[in-house]
């Protein structure tokens, strides 16, 4: 490669984390960076991606779009039956890192993914675009399709059924909800000094905190 990769660095300027700007819960500190990452019109703000661990042990990861966080639980949607959601019915031990670099910050989220109640995915799925709909209702996702064609077909004899009616969510497809033990927050400094705060859940519910080194 002729592109001198291990000449590209920046320096991290954009701010500081203090242990004074932390506050108890890490769902609140979460709540605020997430809000200044849409306000600082980031690209995909919402966007996370996902470790999730196969039954031999074999991770993997993929991107997603956070939909909500409540009751201190963080929710995305996807297919249950997609390689992650295979994943996570058979090991619910799920990982989530959102990285917003114009901001120069990242997250990681360590916790437990459960389907949310079938109600709350029909309540999400009701309000995506009736394309969006659609196509979750035809599309097999991670398994191996013959042809781009195949899928437009399959698209277009659905969307003919649904004409005038409701689309009826796809059982194979809802949310997850990840519960957090372990929230670490990063925020970019000079000299590679970055602020790095750790919450771990303790068992009486509430969160340790401590800085970890850079
Ligand atoms: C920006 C972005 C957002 C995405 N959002 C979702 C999402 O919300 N849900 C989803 O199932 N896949 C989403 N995807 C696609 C996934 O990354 C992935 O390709 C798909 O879920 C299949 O993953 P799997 O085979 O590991 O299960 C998104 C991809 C990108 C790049």
């Amino acid at each position: 490669m002729k592109t001198d990769l291990a000449g590209i660095r920046q320096e991290y300027t954009k701010g500081g984390l203090r242990e004074s700007d932390l506050p108890e819960d890490p769902l609140l500190l979460f709540s605020k960076w997430l809000q200044e990452a849409i306000d600082a019109k980031v690209d995909e703000p919402t966007a996370v991606i996902v470790g999730t661990v196969s039954r031999e042990g074999q991770p993997s990861t993929r991107t997603v779009l956070l939909k909500d966080l409540h009751d201190g639980k963080f929710i995305f949607y996807t297919n249950y039956e997609s390689r992650k959601g295979r994943q996570l019915a058979d090991n619910p031990h799920v990982s989530l890192s959102f990285v917003w670099h114009q901001l120069e910050r990242q997250v990681h989220v360590e916790g437990i993914a459960n389907k949310v109640p079938a109600s709350e995915s029909d309540q999400y799925f009701k309000t995506r675009p009736y394309k969006s709909r659609i196509g979750s209702r035809i599309s097999p996702q991670s398994q191996p399709i013959n042809n781009r064609m195949q899928l437009m077909r399959a698209f277009v004899k659905e969307a003919a059924r649904w004409i005038g009616k409701e689309v009826e969510r796809p059982e194979q497809w809802g949310g997850f909800a990840v519960t957090p033990h372990r929230i670490e927050f990063w925020q970019g400094r000079p000299n590679r000094l970055h602020d790095r705060f750790l919450f771990t859940l303790q068992t009486d519910g509430t969160w340790k905190r401590e800085r970890l080194a850079p």
